[in-house]
């Protein structure tokens, strides 16, 4: 049951910020800069206009779909977030297995709080690894042989990070993670905490463990070395897009995570449609930043994303109401969709396409 005061995902953001102490609440919230991306990612989806359809005869629903193979209950995916310990104790779990309740796809973070083989063994639906590639790629190596053998689905390679983006938030409050929660996945290899620095404590982390010379050759050896899809998120341009398919690409996610790299960097409604015209269906194409809104999704569907991810939001009812906030988000978001298709005249996910947004 949704609290009544609770009917939006903008709501949960506003009670998150009472909920969360104000750095943890700036790390989830904020982005690079002048975070110009971070709000564009917002405003696009909603400035982008539905030429509904009338009388369509519109019965019950069907918003399921399939992405890498796997049925979900929703076109609406768990996008991969650090620190989930940070909104709540339960953390990761929490995370998985709303949803699972929710029967959508959970993308697993490489910086929790949690060890992936306890998340992975809460998640009942399907599940993927995230994955940041070291500097050692003996742990890389091994990170990627523990998703296998924790029962990963496939193995999601963040490229858009080579360098971190500068969250000027993090810097001021001196991010950091408080005594007793670390980077979970490679604490046991002494590389679960953040250096001792003046500014953000992850920034320096990132500079100190992760590959800045990340390339094409990395996704290539990647898809050597893992028998998972490989998901290449962070891509904002449609020739990129276009040569992960080539290499191996089983999805692309076109995304500038969540406005938190680089900023101006375009929204992801404004990137969505060139990856699409040049991915051509050589592989699916995912989309995330800035969803909030039922209709948001249909229109990412719309222009042919095969479904889309929410980080922001998933944090969010993690930090008002833990697993069960979390699984409302999902829920209203699931109930909008639901809405915004009866409204444009769609049974199916399936059939939303572009004509919906032109005359
Ligand atoms: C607090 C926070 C932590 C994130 N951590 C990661 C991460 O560890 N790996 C990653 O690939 N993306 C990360 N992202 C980016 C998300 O996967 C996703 O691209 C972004 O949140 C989507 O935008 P939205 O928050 O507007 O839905 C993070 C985003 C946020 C807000």
């Amino acid at each position: 049951m949704i609290p009544p005061e609770l009917l939006n995902v903008a709501d949960y953001g506003r009670a998150a910020g009472e909920a969360l102490t104000p750095d943890v609440f700036d790390y989830y919230d904020g982005g690079a800069l002048d975070e110009v991306t971070l709000r564009e990612n917002v405003a696009s989806w909603q400035q982008l206009k539905l030429y509904y359809r009338v009388m369509a005869g519109v019965g019950p629903r069907d918003l399921s779909t399939t992405v890498l193979g796997r049925r979900v209950s929703m076109p609406v995916l768990v996008a991969p977030t650090a620190f989930h310990k940070l909104a709540c104790p339960e953390g990761e779990v929490a995370a998985a297995r709303a949803a699972g309740r929710a029967g959508t796809a959970f993308c697993l973070s490489s910086l929790s709080t949690t060890a992936m083989e306890e998340v992975f063994a809460a998640a009942s639906s399907p599940k993927w690894f995230q994955l940041y590639i070291y500097k050692d790629r003996g742990l890389t190596r091994e990170l990627i042989a523990r998703a296998e053998a924790a029962g990963a689905e496939a193995i999601v390679l963040t490229v858009d990070a080579p360098g971190w983006g500068n969250r000027e938030r993090d810097a001021r409050n001196g991010f950091g993670l408080p005594p007793g929660l670390t980077v979970a996945n490679v604490a046991p290899v002494g590389k679960g905490d953040f250096p001792q620095v003046q500014g953000s404590g992850l920034a320096a982390y990132v500079r100190t463990h992760f590959e800045s010379a990340l390339s094409f050759d990395d996704l290539d050896w990647l898809c050597a070395t893992s028998e998972l899809p490989v998901v290449v998120k962070g891509v904002c341009r449609g020739d990129d897009a276009r040569r992960s398919a080539e290499q191996g690409a089983a999805a692309v996610i076109v995304s500038n995570h969540g406005g938190r790299q680089l900023d101006t960097a375009p929204s992801t409604c404004h990137a969505l449609p060139h990856v699409i015209d040049q991915v051509a269906g050589a592989c699916e194409v995912l989309v995330d930043g800035g969803i909030r809104r039922g209709s948001d999704v249909l229109k990412a569907l719309a222009m042919g994303a095969r479904a889309v991810l929410v980080g922001r939001p998933v944090l969010w009812g993690l930090a008002v109401n833990g697993e069960e906030g979390a699984l409302s988000v999902l829920e209203i978001l699931r109930r909008e969709l639901e809405e915004a298709m009866l409204l444009c005249g769609y049974a199916e996910a399936g059939q939303i396409d572009r004509s919906i947004l032109s005359p």
